[in-house]
């Protein structure tokens, strides 16, 4: 059990009148809640020093092993606000079990998944006025996450990690929002490979990802599409989400997990298929297969999921030598309608049949 995460109060919050401006035009991820939490591990004594405080920099030494070897993870969750006024986060966790793999696989110490939700419960709790009203699509985005806070310039698993949540009004991800985006599939990079670190969250795979996304927005494009590092036919992930395709048979087909990010938004919207009549299958899709289905029509819809940008519509590809538009260039009717539903889950505007939210 956690020993809980004490609040020391701010004694300088943001005034009540920028923050209702902010919260009026949140953007993503520019703006930060008054409080943070944090703990910290060593290898001799484990986690200790739990505690909600003001948001405030990090004092690191030059030699933390994070800035050189990015010892690092994170997650992303939101929290929403319902009609009622009550605060609720979804499938929390999921993304504390998450956090615990990629904790594994960075070889930082795994966080209790008690002290994951309550770092973050009380977090919401403590800084609960900036969670948007519930009349737009905002939310508060919550960003846990850990890092190799060691001062030591050798090469190992640090023996002192920082561990941390910090919270930001969002509105949302992509401006062009459910008009739908465009990929550039990039024939150059690859996202990760077997073996490596790709069902990971973890800041470096993210680093690594800026050079495709700079190649997709000199190619007019919002987003990279990777495709797998070894023959570079099969469809992986885009940059900050899962993608997920709708076929005229009525399956609703997704990348196989392996060395894809295992995505809380993805694993609903496979949970929810049947719902709208469509049957999940997760399994390998070919490049070839995905152009093929866009011209004839088997392949009606393509979207894509995250905690970020929700289900967004994916209307257009591009790569070198062709460019082309799925079903007719607009977001699909499917793709909306998963949309729908999910965002009427989080903000209680529908039965939780599968038991999804928590309440702060
Ligand atoms: C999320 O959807 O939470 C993500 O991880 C995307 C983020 C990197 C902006």
């Amino acid at each position: 059990m956690s020993s809980g995460f004490p609040l020391s109060l701010t004694t300088d919050p943001v005034a009540d009148s920028e923050r209702a401006a902010i919260l009026a035009d949140p953007g993503f991820g520019r703006y930060f809640t008054d409080h943070m939490a944090t703990a910290v591990w060593t290898r001799d004594s484990g986690w200790q020093d739990r505690g909600i405080r003001p948001l405030e920099p990090f004092t690191l030494h030059p030699s933390a092993a994070v800035l050189h070897y990015a010892q690092e993870i994170f997650e992303g969750l939101k929290a929403y606000r319902h009609a009622d006024g009550s605060v609720w986060l979804f499938r929390p966790e999921a993304n504390a079990r998450r956090f615990a793999r990629s904790a594994r696989r960075m070889t930082l110490p795994e966080l209790p998944e008690d002290d994951f939700l309550t770092s973050v419960e009380e977090l919401v709790r403590a800084d609960e006025a900036w969670v948007p009203a519930s009349d737009g699509e905002e939310s508060l985005y919550i960003r846990p996450f850990m890092f190799a806070s060691e001062a030591f310039l050798g090469v190992r698993s640090a023996e002192r990690v920082t561990y941390s949540v910090i919270a930001s009004p969002a509105g949302p991800y992509f401006a062009s929002g459910v008009t739908g985006v465009a990929l550039w599939v990039t024939s150059q990079y690859s996202r990760s490979a077997e073996g490596g670190t790709g069902a990971a969250k973890c800041g470096g795979n993210y680093a690594a990802s800026l050079a495709a996304q700079n190649e997709a927005r000199e190619h007019g494009c919002d987003q990279v599409m990777y495709l797998d590092s070894s023959g570079k036919s099969t469809l992986e992930e885009s940059g900050t989400m899962n993608l997920c395709l709708v076929t005229s048979d009525g399956q609703l087909v997704t990348p196989a997990l392996g060395r894809i990010l295992e995505g809380v938004t993805r694993d609903t919207v496979l949970a929810l298929a049947e719902d709208v009549g469509l049957t999940p299958v997760e399994r390998t899709i070919t490049l070839d297969e995905l152009r093929a289905g866009a011209s004839d029509g088997t392949i009606t819809e393509v979207f894509a999921a995250g905690t970020a940008a929700v289900i967004t519509p994916i209307v257009r590809f591009r790569g070198e030598g062709y460019d082309f538009a799925v079903g007719n260039g607009g977001p699909g009717k499917q793709t909306l309608t998963l949309r729908e539903l999910v965002l009427n889950i989080q903000y209680g505007r529908v039965e939780d049949k599968h038991g999804w939210m928590r309440r702060v």
